[in-house]
């Protein structure tokens, strides 16, 4: 009964979508009963081109002198058969151009070049009318529109490559992305992905260069690496979604659930704000906690077990990621809280040393600090060298256009966002008391650097043991 009414919700809410493309309304945005819905966002709904200006600005800036950067966008992978994955732009060609399509390649130069009697900066190639695809697929974007979004001056059909010649003599340092290195095979039209890829793999041979991608993922990394005010803009939107989505399980959970109906509820939020899933949802119950990356999400919640939710939407390309966990019937065991509590302590001295000229590793090394004196004071280990047992993976990792986020792992400066995320895992047949097995806690959150203390931009996902039971005890249609 209480889960025939949970999905009468989520069609209800859908019913509405269905309509669209006809002459309906734009979306709902108040509260679907019992779900809570983010506000709708007072910043742009998008990044402006001249976000993607300035970081092209800033790349050559970084660029040694006499060189050149070609960078291409993803290849569109098969799922299976005729049935692709969702396409997934670049990280890389999206933080240069804006631009969201396969078959482009952007062509930044140091210093101007002269090619055919014209000086060029910079050009963007981009996919020429075609029109199986535009049935198919939609419409591409064309010259005017990709001038519009990436603010680059020059767009080319991605055909005019091949019989571009470009003044090698005037250049020294040619830098590409990982995408240079897709299978080159299946070569289907002039001027796609595979095409504009072995031209430039023949041309750069041909002029005796070599393609320097590693150290050009570097240069990107180190501009990716700190956020401007517009990114942070998408990513607290991102974080505030995925919030929503923890918020609505804690309300609506109940033992005789499923983890993919708890999935469900996550991925309806992240859907309805007009968010996307920017990385397979870990919804792990019970002993599945003890399995870091469980996405399988089939298992029924049992009284008793705690369910840890490693989620993140993603907006505008920009990704949250952040773990709770809570216990199926809405209230810890003590051996849950004094774990859990450990848990948060750890990361509360992690996140007051992610803090600016502090190393990368620093915060790590003190949640490891904390969780081992409390994992001897709670007699669960005896021995200092113990710890890796229990708390068995690291704890930051840099956020943004990726989940794990391009950067150098330098000190810690403003504007960089990185995840805290410690966590103790206590499999069966550990050896110390029988009564911690089947303990599995990890808490995430996600954290600005600042000129002073950590901003813990994830607040709206409840943490404290006293607000999660608090939250969990509310009342909620389901049960009315
Ligand atoms: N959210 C999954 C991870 O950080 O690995
Ligand atoms: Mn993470």
């Amino acid at each position: 009964m209480r889960l025939s009414l949970l999905f009468l919700i989520v069609v209800n809410a859908f019913a509405s979508f269905s309509l669209m493309g006809q002459d309906v309304p734009a979306p709902n945005k108040t509260n679907v009963p019992h779900f809570k819905i983010a506000a709708a966002p007072s910043i742009p709904e998008e990044l402006s081109s001249s976000f993607f200006f300035e970081n092209r600005e800033r790349l050559r800036e970084i660029l040694p002198d006499s060189s050149m950067v070609v960078l291409f966008s993803a290849p569109i992978r098969t799922r299976t058969n005729d049935i692709d994955y969702p396409f997934r732009q670049d990280p890389d060609f999206y933080y240069f151009t804006g631009v969201n399509e396969d078959n482009a390649m952007l062509v930044v130069f140091k210093n101007p070049m002269r090619i055919n009697e014209k000086w060029y900066r910079e050009i963007l190639f981009i996919e020429n009318d075609n029109m199986i695809k535009q049935v198919w697929n939609g419409p591409v974007l064309g010259a005017d529109q990709a001038k519009d979004v990436s603010g680059v001056a020059t767009v080319m059909s991605n055909t005019e490559f091949k019989t571009m010649e470009f003044n090698w003599a005037e250049i020294k340092d040619v830098y590409s992305n990982n995408n240079l290195f897709i299978e080159l095979d299946d070569l289907k039209h002039p001027g796609d992905l595979a095409s504009m890829v072995s031209h430039f793999k023949l041309k750069t041979e041909r002029a005796g260069k070599e393609i320097l991608v590693n150290e050009g993922e570097d240069l990107y990394a180190k501009l990716r690496q700190k956020k401007s005010k517009e990114e942070l803009d998408m990513m607290q939107r991102a974080i505030d979604i995925t919030g929503d989505a923890h918020i609505n399980v804690m309300k609506m959970i109940r033992p005789e659930m499923t983890e993919y109906q708890l999935q469900a509820m996550i991925e309806y939020t992240f859907q309805f704000n007009g968010a996307e899933v920017a990385f397979p949802s870990i919804v792990a119950s019970g002993d599945n906690g003890a399995i870091m990356h469980y996405t399988e999400n089939r298992e029924l919640l049992i009284p008793g077990d705690m369910v840890i939710m490693d989620i993140g939407a993603e907006y505008e390309g920009y990704a949250a990621d952040i773990t709770r966990t809570i216990p199926v019937s809405g209230v810890f065991s003590e051996e849950q809280k004094k774990v859990y509590q450990l848990v948060l302590d750890a990361q509360t001295v992690a996140i007051r040393y992610a803090t600016k000229g502090y190393k990368f590793w620093t915060p790590h090394e003190e949640a490891y600090r904390t969780i081992g004196k409390g994992l001897i004071a709670l007699g669960i280990i005896t021995e200092w060298g113990d710890i890796g047992k229990y708390f068995i993976h690291g704890t930051s990792h840099y956020l943004g256009l990726d989940v794990h986020d391009a950067g150098l792992y330098s000190a810690l400066q403003p504007g960089e966002v990185i995840t805290v995320e410690p966590g103790i895992y206590i499999p069966k047949g550990s050896p110390c008391d029988e009564k911690w097995w089947g303990i599995f806690v990890r808490i995430e959150d996600d954290i600005l650097i600042t000129d002073g203390p950590a901003k813990v931009l994830s607040e709206r996902s409840p943490r404290k043991i006293s607000e999660i039971e608090a939250l969990m005890a509310t009342d909620n249609a389901l049960t009315e």
